[in-house]
């Protein structure tokens, strides 16, 4: 829909936010728009008619308040690194016409507190996720989430799209890691929630509708989070294997033997490592032959626990003795642990290199996963001819990218024009149809959102829908993501 009801900023409202933020916070200089104006994926390029950047939270409350009694529509934006358009302007207005103000959270990156004996971080929106790791470590700590866009992502967009990453097996996603929330509501109103409580039993959680909300509900400004022990040792393994199957057979294996010092579970198949070793500079073939499918297994013991190679070997060695595993290697340093994880970090860069590709972020129940994967990929090329089903990631936590290269030899870019959508539609249907989700890790934003409408259980939508009109009645919070923007908007 048009988004016709969202008036564009007066002169009036720019110039107060001019006055209160002062050069560094406010431009309207193209220039300075620009590079914030298209998606992570380059798939969508919109426009904003000022880049508004609060340096602490009175600011970002004063935006917010500002913005809300003229009802002009706010876009936050953090890193910028959303894989499904959740920070981008578009849809709006037009480029000559532009409505919303787009809300950089990059100035707002103090970590206020960090606390060994609460276990617990406060950091501001803007933090970087490299950032935060490495002040944790300062205290003999970790934040156990960790994704390939760490260098970009900041905690406002982790918390905003309840991240998830390579690490989620153990500490489990942000809505498991965040123990609190700051945020400045849509008509101006500020929740303060950064206490490092374990245990609050006043009702809703509210922090957990702003986790995972997209920015549609509020913007948030800070975060408590919660932190773990500092690894002690790190034990990286790559393995071979006949079969999905067995992947998820040697997951509880590992998980009998090892306890919880299994952290990662990352699935590879042949192609998938085919097309790192053929794009991806400085990387080799990490066993002598090559197997369909590939496992990255990290575990990790505590500082002062005995390391936990010895035991990964032998639980591997049982494995192959038992042909649920082809062949393994274990990292022997630090280098080549890193050196197994780029073979996996890289995988998405890599079927990027190759051509265009329909990337799907799917989540069933981990035991029907193998079974979903090999339905989902016939069923795709029966309907698709020639299309290329790859299936990779985070199999220990039921999610896999489940993404569709374009038949081989044939015009990538053509055929993904004309048949993007509808392959999209086809994979969101069957991961609905089996009782899971299309959206495991990447959120909904705006690349989904026409699926995510129209596939929703209609109990579940209406209830989003409620909550939205409740807490930001005029839609002014991230129009055109996750939900539909006419109906978020009112009447013109
Ligand atoms: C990954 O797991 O590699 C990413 O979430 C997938 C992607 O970048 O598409
Ligand atoms: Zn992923």
């Amino acid at each position: 829909m048009s988004g016709m009801a969202y008036p564009a900023p007066s002169a009036a409202l720019l110039a107060t936010l001019r006055d209160r933020l002062g050069p560094a916070g406010f431009s309207t200089d193209p220039a300075d728009l620009a590079p914030w104006l298209t998606d992570w994926r380059r798939r969508l390029t919109g426009s904003a008619a000022a880049l508004v950047s609060p340096a602490n939270l009175e600011e970002a409350a004063f935006v917010v308040a500002a913005a809300a009694t003229d009802g002009v529509a706010l876009v936050p934006q953090g890193g910028n690194s959303s894989m499904v358009a959740g920070a981008t302007p578009a849809g709006i207005g037009s480029d000559s016409d532009p409505r919303a103000l787009l809300v950089s959270m990059r100035r707002m990156r103090t970590i206020r507190r960090v606390s060994a004996d609460d276990n617990a971080v406060v950091a501001e929106a803007g933090v970087v996720l490299a950032d935060l790791h490495a002040a944790v470590e300062a205290v003999d700590r970790r934040f156990p989430l960790s994704l390939a866009a760490k260098g970009n992502a900041t905690v406002g967009g982790l918390v905003s799209t309840n991240a998830g990453g390579t690490q989620v097996l153990r500490f489990g996603p942000m809505r498991a890691l965040v123990l609190g929330i700051e945020a400045v509501l849509p008509d101006g109103s500020l929740l303060q929630g950064l206490a490092p409580l374990r245990k609050d039993n006043r009702g809703y959680d509210l922090k957990q509708l702003l986790i995972g909300g997209e920015g549609t509900l509020g913007l948030v400004t800070a975060a408590t989070l919660r932190l773990v022990p500092a690894i002690g040792a790190r034990t990286v393994a790559w393995i071979g294997l006949h079969t999905a199957e067995d992947a998820l057979g040697l997951l509880r294996m590992l998980e009998d033997r090892l306890g919880e010092a299994v952290e990662s579970f990352e699935l590879v198949p042949a192609e998938g490592l085919a097309l790192v070793l053929r794009h991806i500079p400085d990387t080799r073939t990490p066993l002598a032959a090559a197997w369909p499918w590939n496992v990255l297994v990290e575990a990790v013991s505590s500082p002062g626990a005995e390391p936990i190679a010895a035991r990964i070997e032998a639980a591997l060695a049982e494995a192959i003795e038992h042909g649920l595993v082809g062949d393994a290697t274990i990292a022997a340093s630090e280098a080549q642990a890193d050196a197994l994880w780029k073979l996996r970090e890289s995988l998405s860069e890599a079927e990027a290199r190759d051509g265009v590709a329909a990337k799907h972020d799917v989540a069933v129940p981990v035991a029907d996963m193998p079974g979903f994967m090999a339905r989902a990929a016939t069923a795709v090329v029966e309907r698709f001819p020639g299309a290329r089903p790859i299936a990779f990631g985070h199999l220990g936590d039921g999610n896999v990218h489940f993404n569709i290269r374009s038949p081989a030899g044939g015009d990538d870019k053509a055929w993904f024009a004309a048949n993007a959508a509808a392959v999209s539609r086809f994979v969101h249907a069957l991961v609905t149809e089996a009782g899971g989700s299309m959206s495991a890790e990447h959120g909904i934003g705006r690349l989904k959102r026409a699926d995510f409408v129209a596939l929703a259980d209609p109990a579940r939508l209406a209830a989003m829908m409620a909550i939205k009109r409740a807490l930001d009645p005029r839609g002014i919070m991230n129009p055109g993501a996750l939900l539909p923007l006419a109906e978020a908007a009112p009447p013109p």
